[in-house]
């Protein structure tokens, strides 16, 4: 059984790598910080199950590159979970000309999914999205859903989640008849680094709001839950809190949304790519 966990290096996603490590044969992780990630792993038993890949969300010539290496290394994927992301500031865009925000938490993620598709079929495998209840508060994104007209740090953050769900939604009409199983998740309100390169006034909030919140230990939950669950047990496709199914947002349900920010991201990952990208369906 093999894992692919993106975001180990803090907060949920290394709750998660410490839960999910002794369960599985092999650990692929797609991290951007590879001298963070190699000293952090150091001491961890199990620690030679784990395969350290450089890979940046925000920029998708490095998804591409890190999933050639870890396609690699690997011929099948049970389990994948796009856990990494964050709150980034409106208005900045990656070196690649999309917004941070978009590239971070929803383009470098489906990218990354369409690179891997070959051995995620291989291995039936079960996608996992970490999303957010703050996708609650997303407006439709009809007139900019690529956010480059945002000017809301919260207002894009809400749409990126939402478009978690989406994803989740529209992977499962393309491909559940091919074996593949999503889920996406809300882990909680968490006390992380979550935040940490956000604007200004948005980090304040959030650093205020953590006295609040749950332990990363605790966030971390739903996604083992999703992980570990057998699939029958599971609603394909389902929202997820506190290990239990839950209802998403009217928008994150709206099939033709899931259909267009789909088409979108294929339209989007071609122009980066100056159309020679390999991304299908
Ligand atoms: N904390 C909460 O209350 C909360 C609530 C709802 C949803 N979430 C979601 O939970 C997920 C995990 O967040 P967290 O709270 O654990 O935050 P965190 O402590 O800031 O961890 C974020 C992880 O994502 C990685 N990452 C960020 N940008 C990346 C990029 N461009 N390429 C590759 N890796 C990248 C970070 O790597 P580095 O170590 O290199 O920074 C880190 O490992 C996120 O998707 C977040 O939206 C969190």
């Amino acid at each position: 059984m093999n894992l692919v966990l993106t975001g180990s290096t803090s907060g949920i996603g290394w709750e998660t790598l410490l839960a999910l490590l002794p369960k599985f044969d092999k650990v692929f992780l797609p991290v951007r910080n590879l001298a963070k990630a190699e000293k952090l792993i150091q001491h961890l038993p199990h620690k030679e199950k784990i395969v350290l890949i450089y890979l940046d969300l925000s920029n998708l010539a490095s998804v591409k590159a890190g999933a050639a290496v870890l396609l690699s290394q690997v011929d099948a994927i049970q389990v994948l979970i796009n856990n990494a992301g964050g709150m980034y500031p409106a208005g900045k865009r990656t070196a690649e000309g999309v917004d941070l925000s978009f590239s971070s938490n929803h383009l470098g993620q489906f990218l990354l999914f369409q690179e891997l598709l070959p051995a995620l079929i291989k291995g039936q495998a079960k996608v996992i999205q970490v999303s957010s209840e703050a996708h609650r508060i997303a407006g439709p994104p009809e007139q900019d859903f690529s956010l480059r007209k945002s000017s809301s740090t919260v207002s894009s953050y809400a749409k990126v989640k939402l478009y978690n769900i989406l994803f989740t939604n529209e992977l499962i009409t393309y491909y559940a008849s091919e074996g593949l199983s999503a889920y996406s998740l809300h882990p909680g309100a968490v006390r992380t680094a979550f935040g940490s390169e956000a604007s200004p006034w948005a980090k304040g909030l959030i650093a205020f709001t953590k006295l609040f919140f749950i332990s990363p230990k605790a966030g971390a939950a739903t996604t083992i839950f999703l992980a570990t669950t057998p699939k029958e047990n599971l609603r394909n496709g389902g929202y997820y809190k506190n290990k239990k199914l839950s209802s998403p947002s009217s928008l994150s349900r709206d099939p033709k949304l899931a259909k267009v920010l789909w088409e979108l991201s294929l339209a989007e990952i071609q122009r980066v790519f100056s159309n020679t990208g390999t991304a299908k369906k």
